[in-house]
């Protein structure tokens, strides 16, 4: 299969040359059982390559599984990937096999290998130099088979260096690195990707793809891109349903991209210590970008129902009811809904005066930020690694928050 034919089948966009230098290494690496390290900042597509080599592979038609090991909680990560015995500890009732034993044969993608507690390194430095692991509990010496492509966004080296991360893991992990490049070190590949993902929303929102003239490409490919391809993707979704003109001039585009926008967003308590790290900071900054654009989204709605109704007073119960379905579909939250129910909007129009009744709506932003992330849990079926990614945020950060908001979703 030649590149271009790779490109297509996963999705991939660009044709620098540092992107083709990576794709060009996973190409001849995967038929290959070595260890891979892929590395690159958040959002660059260091998933889309661990699937590429899998796939390109001969462990093709055995299981592959993508592990975040930033998402697992410390205490339960070695059960997760190497099973328990019953009983081995509070909560163990039955025994479980883990992931190198259901994936045998196939191949494991260790997201965020950084966040891995030591102990759990060393279990897997023995499965990658004898494949041999021992369940959690037991004192069984089990065989596995399983190739380990691990990805990083942190530099590794450095955590060996600060006691973080084994040395002799590194260097096993590091047989063959990928380094997938930030966007913006391939700046050629920004419009090209800017134009797929318009091409697609515009294909899902059932409208004309936006697009950019020459000064908005010159601000989209001058834009730093600290979250990457995600990042992209979330700005051309964001113009492609909110932008009614499909032209993008450049202050039209400047409004969507975080940096114009961020001093005039409140300031989260959290990020007021100064050692709120930057990465955070930027997902939280997405949050409230999506938050702020749903608001946006329900006044635009509001303010088309009062203006109908002004307009043809008749029309109330219509709207009344048409009202309270929009309210229902919070309903089914077991969150507070930002709009009860009992407190639908009423366009009172008795003595001819029409008054807007006040809505009660908390304004906080942790409400917002809790709803918010019950909205991702329950479009994506529970499954947090999704729903972290449609929130901008890390599974790390989601686990952590879901803990602190109280969410048993
Ligand atoms: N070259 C590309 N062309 C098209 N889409 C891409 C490309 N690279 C990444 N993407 C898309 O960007 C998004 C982020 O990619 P991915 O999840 O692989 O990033 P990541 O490097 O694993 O990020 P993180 O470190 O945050 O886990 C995905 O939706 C992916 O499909
Ligand atoms: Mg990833």
């Amino acid at each position: 299969m030649d590149h271009q034919a790779i490109k297509n089948r996963f999705g991939i966009i660009g044709s620098s040359a540092a992107l083709n230098y990576a794709l060009n290494v996973a190409i001849q690496v995967a038929n290959t059982d070595l260890s891979v390290l892929i590395n690159g900042e958040s959002g660059v597509g260091k998933e889309v390559f661990s699937q590429i080599i899998h796939v390109l592979s001969a462990r093709k038609h055995n299981p592959f599984i993508a592990v975040n090991c930033g998402a697992i909680p410390e205490g339960t990560i070695d059960s997760e990937l190497f099973g328990h015995e019953k009983g081995s500890f509070t909560g163990a009732v039955d025994s479980r096999k883990g992931y190198f034993e259901t994936v045998n044969g196939g191949t494991i993608f260790l997201d965020e290998i950084g966040e891995m507690p030591l102990g759990t390194q060393a279990r897997l430095l023995r499965v990658l130099e004898a494949g041999e692991y021992i369940r959690v509990g037991s004192s069984k010496v089990q065989k596995t088979d399983v190739r380990v492509i691990a990805a990083s966004n942190k530099d590794l080296l450095e955590f060996t260096q600060k006691g973080r991360f084994r040395e002799d893991l590194y260097y096993r992990l590091n047989t063959v690195p990928i380094r997938v490049p930030a966007l913006r070190d391939r700046k050629e590949d920004i419009p090209l990707l800017f134009r797929k993902f318009a091409v697609d929303f515009a294909e899902r929102y059932k409208s004309p793809p936006v697009q950019l003239d020459e000064e908005a490409k010159n601000v989209l490919i001058n834009y730093p891109w600290p979250g990457n391809v995600r990042e992209l993707k979330n700005i051309a979704e964001q113009i492609s349903v909110l932008s009614q003109d499909k032209h993008i001039n450049a202050p039209v585009l400047r409004q969507f991209l975080p940096e114009n926008n961020f001093s005039r967003l409140p300031v989260l308590a959290s990020q007021t210590n100064g050692g709120a790290n930057q990465k955070e900071f930027n997902n939280e900054r997405e949050i409230l970008y999506k938050l702020f654009f749903d608001m946006k989204k329900d006044v635009n709605e509001l303010k088309k129902m009062f203006f109908d109704v002004m307009r043809n007073p008749s029309a109330i119960n219509a709207e009344r009811y048409h009202t309270e379905n929009m309210l229902g579909e919070y309903q089914g939250d077991s969150h507070p809904p930002m709009r009860q129910p009992s407190q639908p909007v009423i366009l009172n129009t008795t003595n001819g005066i029409q008054q807007h009744e006040e809505i009660e709506e908390s304004l906080s932003i942790m409400d917002k930020e809790k709803e918010l992330i019950i909205k991702a849990l329950k479009k994506h079926r529970g499954k947090r690694k999704d729903a972290s990614m449609d929130l901008g945020i890390s599974e790390r950060t989601l686990y952590r928050k879901l803990k602190e908001y109280d969410i048993n979703e």
